[in-house]
């Protein structure tokens, strides 16, 4: 049976705030399989790692990262909303983050998501390709979004790129496994999870989220899905030894 890779969510977001350096630091650290991040653009252009459309909730800030520069973003407190420890983190620019994983010697799957469903950021695409066509990147990279059109768009800059469809429920049939070849991963919720019958071809070009629960895991694990993104990546990973060594 395959392995099921682990990916970690915004970096290692039970345990540290969410796509920051230490985040990132401390899923490999782990020893995560992949790292999983969210990109935005801010008003000069350039591309940003945070989650949400605002820096509401994950900084000392407030507003669109839309309508703040890089150097505004940069004076944001990015870690202390979490916990005190962490009052030195910065909302990253996905340049200093792919430095930070050359640099780290990092060898697993980088999973760039473009947040492309609420703000289009007219030429994000162009900008994250040539931010990740260069040829001290040691490890592999994926392009996800629940936006369609910004997979498609991805796929037209470069068609060797690989890119995996987001959603929730109800965004795409089992069927289109094998009807749409652009895609060459799937990374639905658990919701969607939940309520399908997963057959091998599925199992195999699956990477769900969230899945934080160690019965949830434990499920994964045992069925073989190629992956599972999650908030815990040392737990997951240690249930997965676990698992291999009793059976
Ligand atoms: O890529 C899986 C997951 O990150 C999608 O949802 O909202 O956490 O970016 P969200
Ligand atoms: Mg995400």
């Amino acid at each position: 049976m395959n392995k099921t890779e682990v990916f970690a969510h915004r970096g290692s977001k039970g345990t540290h705030p969410e796509n920051t350096l230490v985040a990132f630091e401390e899923a490999i650290r782990v020893g995560s399989d992949g790292i999983e991040l969210d990109v935005h653009l801010s008003r000069d252009n350039e591309v940003v790692v945070i989650h949400d459309e605002t820096v509401d909730r994950t900084s000392n800030g407030k507003g669109l990262v839309r309508e703040l520069t890089l150097q505004e973003l940069k004076q944001l407190d990015a870690g202390s909303w979490f916990s005190e420890d962490y009052t030195d983190c910065r909302i990253p620019a996905l340049q200093e983050v792919i430095d930070f994983l050359i640099d780290s010697q990092f060898k697993g799957t980088l999973n760039i998501e473009l947040k492309t469903d609420h703000y289009a950021y007219p030429g994000i695409e162009e900008k994250v390709i040539k931010l990740t066509d260069k040829k001290e990147i040691q490890f592999k990279i994926v392009f996800s979004s629940f936006n369609y059109q910004t997979l498609i768009r991805l796929k037209e800059l470069n068609p060797t790129v690989e890119i995996a469809l987001l959603f929730e429920k109800n965004g795409r049939d089992l069927l289109m496994l094998d009807t749409d070849i652009m895609v060459t991963m799937w990374h639905p919720s658990l919701l969607w999870f939940r309520e399908k019958m997963l057959t091998d071809e599925v199992k195999m070009a699956v990477r769900l989220w969230t899945i934080n629960q160690t019965q949830e895991l434990a499920y994964c694990f045992n069925q073989g899905i190629a992956g599972v993104i999650t908030d815990y990546p040392e737990k997951a990973l240690a249930l997965r030894n676990q698992l291999e060594t009793t059976t």
